[in-house]
Order: structure tokens, then sequence, then C-alpha cells
């Protein structure tokens, strides 16, 4: 049966303390909602239907790349008025899955749980046990089937012993849903219009309700405040990292890494502590990660060492590389087989040939670097007039000797050398050597300076 979601995501999250709609709190990265989509995305769904309060722009825009119908619950009446606010999407012939937008760890494994025994009933809940159920609706069986949902504030003493609680996710049919919503009263100790009351009547149709249970229970877990937020975070950290160690990668602290992306590994990968890897980011086999380090949306070659406290983005590294300690590859930077880019170097949109090394204090920034090419200490390639960007290329074989300047646009062809400290405004034939410094004079019996 084909599925309309209807994701609840109107309560104004107060405990947040924050002016960004909760929903839009981040954890690894994305938002918290989007965490839902992806998952409720990877089934076969029909419609994705967000109930929303507050800051619709602000969600609207977050979430533009989404097609999403968004209902809007004017006054937060309840979870039961909540979802009729979507009513007017869903067709009656779909079964409705229900979720709420700040439960984000809940994964498709889990939502196929519900599906599966929609099909042994007529309507499925996702439930857990809980060792403290304290403010949670407590599920009320006869036997195997479900026949109500008492809420904390509506419960008697023998029904607050219930363990078994609602998540508030369901998996129903569009039609009956519709009916019943259309009988809620608010009659209750919160006077709100419980989406939960839907169970008894279904009971009463003498439906079956069935539950499934999570694959892992953090999954159903809300978040109400920034505590519980980060107490997720570091629950969702850990089980990437527990993956990542299962694809062959060896980590130095489990406890200490971050994932706000797709990271692939190969076997034997090595990363040290406090790395962060954002985007999509791929190393290969072999590649070791030094301590402290960023990348985003980066490729990672075979055998590739990045040293401690480097930060690689949008950049390109082959293999047998090493990188770092403290570099910085900037968009476009492009290493070849065996290149070396050392400490506070700087490489944006350039590519480094095979075996070349820039080693330290280097700025080089819209370049094309042949093969084996040397370039000393502190080397800029002076790529920007105030105005237009220019090109630098340097072929291979090159030598460019310490401190020196190339102002761009400028060739200097294969074999070339470039003195240290010249200020290289000319293009260079293959093979020359061009030096373009002051003259050095040495003045005997100078007097220094005294007080
Ligand atoms: C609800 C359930 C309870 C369950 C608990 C799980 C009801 C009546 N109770 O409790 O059985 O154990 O979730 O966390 O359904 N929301 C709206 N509009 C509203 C009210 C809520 O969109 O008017 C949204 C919230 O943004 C949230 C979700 O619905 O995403 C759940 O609301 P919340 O107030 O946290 O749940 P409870 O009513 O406490
Ligand atoms: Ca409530």
């Amino acid at each position: 049966m084909a599925i309309d979601v209807v994701i609840l995501a109107a309560g104004k999250g107060t405990r947040m303390k924050s002016s960004l709609p909760k929903v839009l709190h981040k954890i690894a990265g994305k938002p918290m909602v989007e965490h839902i989509i992806d998952a409720a995305s990877s089934l076969d769904i029909d419609s994705l239907n967000i109930v929303y309060g507050h800051q619709a722009e602000l969600l609207q825009k977050s979430l533009s790349h989404h097609q999403v119908n968004w209902c809007l619950q004017a006054q937060q009446l309840g979870t039961g008025h909540a979802v009729q606010q979507s009513l007017s999407f869903l067709n009656d012939t779909n079964d409705a899955l229900i979720l709420v937008g700040d439960a984000p760890l809940i994964t498709s494994d889990t939502l196929q749980r519900l599906i599966d025994a929609k099909k042994q009933a007529d309507f499925a809940l996702l439930t857990v046990h809980m060792d403290d159920p304290t403010g949670m609706g407590r599920i009320i069986r006869d036997g195997d089937n479900i026949s109500a949902i008492v809420e904390h504030k509506d419960a008697s003493p023998e029904q607050l012993a219930i363990n078994e609680i609602n998540t508030g996710m369901m998996l129903l049919p569009v039609s009956d849903l519709k009916r019943w919503l259309a009988n809620l009263s608010n009659d209750n100790a919160q006077g709100e219009f419980y989406l939960t009351d839907v169970i008894e009547m279904a009971a009463n149709e003498d439906k079956r309700i069935k539950a499934a249970h999570p694959v892992w229970e953090r999954e159903v877990e809300g978040v109400n405040d920034r505590v519980q937020l980060a107490s997720l975070e570091c629950a969702l950290q850990l089980k990437l990292a527990e993956q990542l160690m299962r694809q062959g990668a060896s980590l130095a602290d489990p406890h200490r890494i971050d994932i706000r992306g797709q990271l692939s590994v190969g076997n034997d990968v090595e990363i040290d502590v406090n790395c962060v890897f954002e985007g999509e980011v791929v190393l290969g086999e072999g590649v070791k990660i030094g301590p402290n380090c960023v990348l985003k949306d980066c490729t990672i070659g075979d055998n590739t060492v990045i040293e401690a406290f480097s930060l690689i983005q949008q950049a390109q590294v082959a293999n047998a590389c090493t990188v770092g300690p403290y570099a910085r590859l900037r968009p476009g930077a492009d290493l070849r087989e065996n290149a070396k880019v050392g400490n506070f170097c700087e490489v944006k949109k350039a590519v480094i040939g095979n075996g070349s090394k820039v080693n330290h204090l280097t700025y080089i920034g819209d370049a094309d670097i042949g093969a084996n090419v040397n370039i000393g200490a502190g080397t800029i390639t002076c790529n920007y007039d105030g105005v237009n960007k220019f090109k630098t290329k340097i072929e291979d074989d090159v030598f460019v000797g310490s401190n020196s300047s190339l102002v761009a646009p400028v060739t200097v062809a294969k074999g070339a050398t470039v003195g240290a400290g010249s200020t290289i405004t000319k293009n260079v034939d293959g093979e020359q050597l061009a030096v373009a410094r002051g003259k050095q004079r040495n003045i005997s019996g100078w007097q220094k300076p005294s007080k």
C-alpha cells in the first residue's frame, strides 16, 4: 500500500531557548527534521506532509530541496489536531505514516518494521519499553492486541505502572484516520485533541492494532532541549564510528570523531583523534589521518598521509601523497600521486603534479604545476591584481628557490630554475635560470649605530 508521510513539527520547542525552530537544530550536521525526511524518503512514499506552526519561511527555505506539502497548525491544540491539518493532502486509498519531527535518529529499517507489522494488522504502532516512562502515553493491551493509549496525565495508578509507551509514530489507513479524527474531543487532563485517542476508536471497531519496536531504542528518543540534542549527537556519532571500524578503519578513539555527512573508507584506514568529516568524503585504502584534521567534500587516494591540523575542502588528493601538518587545501586543489604539501601551505584551484613538493609556508593559487617540481619555502603565486585572477604555469622539473613571488600570468618552462628571493614577472624559458632580486653590496668598515 502506498504511503503518505505526516511529520508533526508544530511544537514551539520552548526549552531549546532558540530563535531557530526546534526541528532545524542539527544533528550530525543536518537538521533533525531532515534526518526524518531522509529515513522516510527511502521508503516508497507518495507524499511528504509537514505540520508546522511557526517560522514557515525558515523551514521552507531550509527544506526547499524536498517536495513537501506544508500544513499550517496555527494554534497547537494537540497531536490529533496537528494531523487534522494535513488531511486534505492525504489520499484515501493510502496508508498514513505519522512521525514526529523531533526524534531524529529514526531509521528506515525501523519504519520498515512498522510496515511489516501493518501487513498483519489494520493498524501498526511503534512502541518501546522504558525503565522510566514518566510523561509518556501508556500502551493498554488486550492480549496481543492494543486497545488504547492513555496519556500520563490521564492515567490511573495501575496504568502508570505500565512501561510500554507510545513513541508517537504509527501507520494506519488514511480513510480510517479521517473518520476517527473527525470524532476527537479535547475532554482530557490537558484539554488537547489527542491523536492517541484514535487507538481506542479503532479497537472499538474491532481493528487489529499491532506493535512494532525500533531496531535501536534511541531512534525514538525525542529532543526537547540542548542537553538531549547533545546526548543523541554522541549516540549517533558512536554508532557511525562503529560502522567505520567494521568497514576497516582504525579509530584512535571512537568517542572523538565527528561525521557530518557520508564518509567512506577503504581497508586499513587510520584516523587519529578529533577529526571532523563533512559532506562526501572518500578515504582510500591505508590512508592515515593525523589528529585534529577537518575534511570536507574531498577524495583522498590510497596510502596518502594527512598530518595533524590539516584542513581540506573540495579538494582531491591522489595516492601516496603527504599533506600537512597544518596544511590547507581549498576548493580545486588537485594533488597528483606522490605530491607533498607541507606545513603552513595553502593551495587553491591548482594542480600539484606527480612527485612535486610544496613543503613550507607557501601559497599556490590558480596554478598548474607539473611533475617533479620543487617549490621553495615561502613561495607565493601572486594570482590577484585586486580585480582579476591570473594563472601561473610551472612545467615539469622546475626548481623555484625560497621566498620567490611569481606574478601571474606567468609561465616557468620545463627544467628552469628560479633563484631564491626572485620576483618573477616575465616568462622563463626551459632550462634557464631566472634571478630577479636586488644585487648584494658588501660595505666594509660599517659603523653600527650607537646610543
Ligand atoms: C505524545 C503522545 C504520547 C507519546 C509522546 C512520545 C499524544 C497525545 N501523546 O506526547 O502518547 O508517548 O508523544 O513523545 O499524542 N505537535 C504538534 N502540534 C501540537 C502538539 C504536538 O505538531 O499541537 C508535535 C510536536 O511538535 C512533536 C510531536 O507532535 O513533534 C509530539 O508532541 P509532544 O508535545 O512532544 O508530545 P506529547 O503530547 O507530550
Ligand atoms: Ca504535549
